[in-house]
């Protein structure tokens, strides 16, 4: 049997993305085990989620902490006491401190909803759309010090339409999410990135992405 990556799963909302993650495991397509999920949020649709499949959950709330830095402490000692060897965000909507980026370098994941590094932050698809954009997506990061800024794993790319709106361009986005994250978690536990400065490279296996998108489409040029 494969060795099953120990990891952690910080949360706020829904948690889609924590569901996808949930179904590759259980389709035996990500060699990972979901030791805890962590919300700050105690009412996350997100925790049902994970109860639903018999994973431990556990609310920290960031209002019980009076710095960001006392709050990392307390999600830092639940990871660790787990054993989690990546930390997964997903969806978890707090800026974290060099407590917890110290604790785990080089191991921890986020995703953005858009192709950074256009439209960090808040309400990417919502600035997507209003910048008059023709293509977004998401991608999926290692954290670092800054907002959205660390070395990208995966993108995936969507055409913006004419008549979208942020909730139209927002779930063509998830659905391409929810393909890329636990690819990118899978590249880990598989042992094939590297990182050149910031640069990730995936060995092996990596298909070949040659083609370019337009949109508008090209009428014969
Ligand atoms: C996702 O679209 C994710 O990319 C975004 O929040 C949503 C969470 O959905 N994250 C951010 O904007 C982080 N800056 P989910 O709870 O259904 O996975």
């Amino acid at each position: 049997m494969r060795r099953k990556l120990p990891i952690g799963v910080l949360v706020s909302g829904s948690g889609s993305n924590l569901q996808s993650i949930i179904d590759s495991i259980e389709q035996g397509r990500l060699d990972a085990e979901i030791k805890v999920v962590i919300s700050n949020i105690h009412d996350a649709f997100a925790l049902k989620r994970a109860q639903n499949h018999s994973i431990p959950t556990l609310v920290i709330s960031h209002e019980n902490f009076e710095t960001r830095e006392a709050f990392d402490e307390a999600i830092v000692r639940a990871l660790k006491s787990n054993r989690i060897e990546l930390v997964v965000m997903a969806g978890f909507m707090r800026i974290i401190t060099h407590v917890l980026l110290d604790a785990y370098p080089g191991k921890i994941m986020n995703i953005h909803p858009a192709l950074l590094p256009s439209f960090p932050g808040m309400h990417a698809q919502r600035q997507a759309v209003d910048y008059g954009a023709k293509f977004s997506g998401c991608t999926v990061h290692f954290v670092d010090s800054g907002v959205d800024s660390g070395p990208i794993i995966i993108q995936a790319v969507v055409p913006v339409l004419d008549d979208d709106t942020e909730e139209t361009l927002s779930a063509r986005i998830l659905k391409e999410e929810h393909r890329i994250y636990p690819q990118a978690i899978q590249y880990f536990a598989s042992g094939r990135i590297r990182l050149n400065n910031r640069r990730v490279m995936i060995a092996e296996g990596q298909c070949e992405m040659s083609t370019a998108l337009h949109n508008p489409g090209l009428s014969g040029f």
